[in-house]
């Protein structure tokens, strides 16, 4: 091909973040704001053979993959660094230019790495006419998140793949669950990016500090994913179900502060919503800054009004879509 454009959506964990770095499982959906990549066969002539542009994080470099350097023309490297991984793992060096369209807050706990990275491997095997294989992408992408990152659980990594709404097992197998939460969650979402390596080395040193504590919030997270499983596996959501939800959700937000991952603005966002009405809230993702998800069936207008007032909110709209080859 001459030119491939794919796309992958964020995602937003409901359950279990932070556990599923031990090994627990976890429960998250893909939200419908996209990253969108697009290979090119190379039309420039600058010297360097690759390089990428995206307008809407007004970010320009130029990528060497030989010397393995990163050029930057204009804007923050952050992502450039899961993009040259990417090209390490799915490129053959020949001179192209990639450009990303970013339909989502970056930093702010709905996955940008992760949807970058799944659709920068998607458009490139699409450039290089391989197979576009869901599973094997997710592979790859999670092993450049661990690479980049240092620590990675898959789950971002397949959510942004896969699409839906996806409970990740113990042994990372991927299971669909058949619930719509469509209309009923609000993502806010701070100004303050949180930096998920160091709040999963958090996690994980406090855990190695003091296992006889840790161990048992830990447990108890995964209990708390399994019952929301069975809550979430059902067409319809009742009453009950959706009352149980929210209160799951509040306890397991208690052992995210418990698990040392809050911060004031999140503490601040999360009692706002419950206040404005939801029946549940808590942090998403890796906290220390990054975004909170409310669970408030009839109530997302008053919730995200409450939460524009001091940060930023959108309603949620989940992507049943995972990869997207244009
Ligand atoms: C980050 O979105 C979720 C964490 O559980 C880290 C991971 O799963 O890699 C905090």
């Amino acid at each position: 091909m001459t030119q491939s454009t794919a796309s992958a959506p964020g995602k937003t964990i409901l359950f279990g973040e932070h556990a599923v770095v031990f090994g627990k499982p976890a429960i998250a959906a893909a939200v419908d704001r996209r990253a969108i990549v697009t290979v090119n066969s190379k039309k420039s002539n600058i010297n360097s053979n690759i390089t990428f542009q995206s307008r809407s994080l007004d970010l320009k470099a130029e990528l060497d993959l030989d010397k393995g350097h990163i050029k930057l023309i204009r804007g923050q490297s952050g992502i450039l660094n899961y993009v040259m991984e990417t090209l390490f793992k799915k490129h053959d060096g020949s001179p192209i230019d990639i450009q990303l369209e970013m339909k989502m807050p970056v930093g702010a706990g709905l996955g940008s790495s992760a949807a970058v990275t799944v659709a920068t491997i998607a458009a490139l095997d699409d450039f290089h006419n391989r197979k576009i294989e869901i599973s094997q992408i997710a592979k790859v992408a999670h092993k450049v998140e661990l690479t980049v990152q240092g620590a990675a659980s898959p789950l971002d990594t397949a959510v942004s793949a896969h699409g839906g709404l996806i409970f990740l097992s113990k042994n990372f197998e991927i299971v669909p669950l058949k619930s719509d939460l469509k209309d009923y969650i609000v993502i806010g979402y701070t100004s303050n990016r949180g930096n998920t390596g160091e709040m999963v080395a958090g996690v994980k040193k406090r855990r190695d500090l003091h296992p006889e504590i840790m161990d048992p919030i830990i447990n108890s997270v995964e209990n708390i994913t399994l019952k929301a499983k069975d809550m979430l596996d059902v067409e319809t959501l009742n009453t009950e179900k959706m009352e149980i939800l929210g209160e799951l959700m509040n306890i397991n937000q208690g052992l995210l502060d418990a698990m040392g991952v809050n911060i004031l603005e999140l503490s601040k966002m999360v009692y706002i919503a419950r206040d404005a009405g939801a029946i549940g809230s808590k942090i998403t993702g890796a906290g220390g800054g990054g975004s909170i998800i409310a669970l408030c069936p009839g109530k997302t207008k008053d919730v995200l009004n409450a939460l524009k007032i001091i940060e930023n909110a959108i309603q949620a709209d989940f992507s049943k879509k995972g990869i997207i080859i244009h």
